[in-house]
């Protein structure tokens, strides 16, 4: 079958590298794809959200399965849309539709959810401008520290972690009277903090059935140790060690079934992947947020890990027949490392030619934010530039593979952390 991806970031450099292993894909299409993705199959220069040109390219080129990558199509509605015209409404297509993608859309509307649904999560509460007034009592007499959440989309930046009841209020105002977050944050989530280890869990459901997939860690701050200001992401281990089976088992009890009942009862189709993200607080597990699609840099160490012909997977997903899908995931480790632009995630530059790539055999480099110039050089054209996986019999090995790997890749004011996973081999030992 012909297959589009649509995105451009590692995830779906790693999405294109795992189904273009697949004897079930013929031709592969990436919109609008990278560097690395071009190596693979055919990058088409639409916008994820073009959907009347995604459509009219979905019909002359006989594509049957659509993988949609990032969030903004999915919350924008690219199922519905597909529903609506006779000719693609039989593509499958892996993604939520717009009410299944408020889980991500809304943070006030994954709260409800939550709550409606008895799925365990921070306690919460929802304010506007028109409660203001209430907002700035509950947050004044509220234990710290104290979440503060813009409702909408906020390219990761939306939630505010306050250490004094002055400083909530002070948050409090500037979200909904001065619009820090524009229309985002019109609506604030204020909600109590939870402290514990965080990680991922992702699951691929077609409506009933459902697949839970490798967890993972991922490293979001900038700095070595988790210091400094929050990125895309900077690197992702998989298995975490302290999701072991007996809290797995939590989550998929507590959380995991839950989740796709609800949705299911109130007449959500959800066909797609359900990202996660969880506290472990003392070997229990709370929701911190859900995604509607796979992290990144998640993707890039949960795929790996992924034995069964992910194409199969992706069908039975879109299709609704995932319970007669083999999956198998390996025993290895898979740890992702992110080379980034020096100055990201502010102002970084882009246009520097990258060395050393084709060197690299102990690790899988996806491309994230490349291009090629006119001489058909790769050069750097985002603030996260590769991400490199390795593999290994544990942590350790994947790290040093990922990391021998990283060492043979150059580009002038390429950085990257040189912590990653350490915080898990301290814990494995
Ligand atoms: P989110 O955008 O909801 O993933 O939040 C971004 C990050 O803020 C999360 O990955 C957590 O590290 C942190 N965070 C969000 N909500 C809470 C909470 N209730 N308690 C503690 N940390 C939180
Ligand atoms: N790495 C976090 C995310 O993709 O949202």
């Amino acid at each position: 079958m012909n297959i589009l991806v649509l995105g451009s970031g590692g995830r779906e450099h790693a999405f294109a590298w795992k189904i273009s292993q697949s004897p079930r894909c013929n031709k592969l299409y990436i919109a609008p794809g990278n560097a690395g993705t071009a190596q693979l199959g055919e990058n088409v220069n639409i916008k994820v959200t073009d959907f009347d040109t995604i459509g009219s390219f979905v019909k002359e080129n006989q594509v049957s399965l659509v993988v949609v990558g990032p969030e903004d199509p999915l919350v924008l509605g690219i199922r519905d849309y597909f529903e609506s015209d006779a000719s693609l409404k039989e593509v499958l297509l892996v993604g939520p539709n717009a009410k299944g993608a408020q889980l991500e859309g809304s943070k006030d509307f994954s709260k409800q959810f939550m709550h409606r649904h008895k799925i365990p999560t921070a306690r919460s509460k929802t304010f506007t401008i028109n409660s203001l007034e209430e907002g700035m009592n509950y947050v004044s007499s509220h234990p710290t520290p104290i979440v503060l959440k813009a409702d909408g989309l906020a390219a990761g930046k939306g939630v505010i972690i306050s250490e004094t009841n002055a400083h909530a209020r002070e948050t409090l105002k500037e979200m909904l009277v001065d619009a820090k977050f524009g229309e985002a944050s019109s609506r604030v989530v204020v909600e109590q903090f939870l402290s514990g280890i965080e990680l991922s869990v992702f699951v691929l459901s077609d409506g009933t059935d459902y697949k839970i997939l490798p967890s993972a860690k991922d490293y979001k701050r900038i700095g070595e140790k988790d210091t400094g200001l929050n990125t895309g992401g900077m690197g992702s281990v998989s298995p975490v060690p302290f999701a072991d089976a007996a809290f797995l088992a939590k989550v998929e009890e507590r959380i995991i079934k839950p989740s796709i009942n609800g949705l299911k009862s109130e007449g959500i189709d959800y066909k797609g992947f359900l990202f996660i993200g969880l506290m472990n607080m003392g070997g229990d597990p709370y929701v911190i947020e859900y995604n509607v699609r796979m992290g990144d840099p998640e993707t890039q160490s949960v795929l790996s890990r992924i034995d069964s012909d992910l194409v199969e997977l992706l069908e039975g997903c879109g299709a609704g027949t995932l319970n007669t899908k083999n999956f198998e995931v390996s025993s290895k480790a898979a740890t992702t490392v992110v080379m980034v632009a020096g100055g990201y995630p502010g102002n970084y530059e882009k246009g520097k030619v990258i060395y050393g790539i084709e060197a690299v055999n102990e690790a899988i480099v996806f491309h994230a934010g490349t291009h090629h110039n006119e001489t058909g050089e790769v050069i750097t054209n985002g603030g996260r530039v590769l991400a490199v996986t390795g593999m290994g019999e544990t942590v350790e090995k994947a790290l040093e593979n990922a990391y021998n790997g990283i060492e043979k890749i150059s580009w002038q004011d390429e950085y990257h952390r040189t912590d990653i996973g350490q915080d898990i081999l301290r814990l494995i030992k």
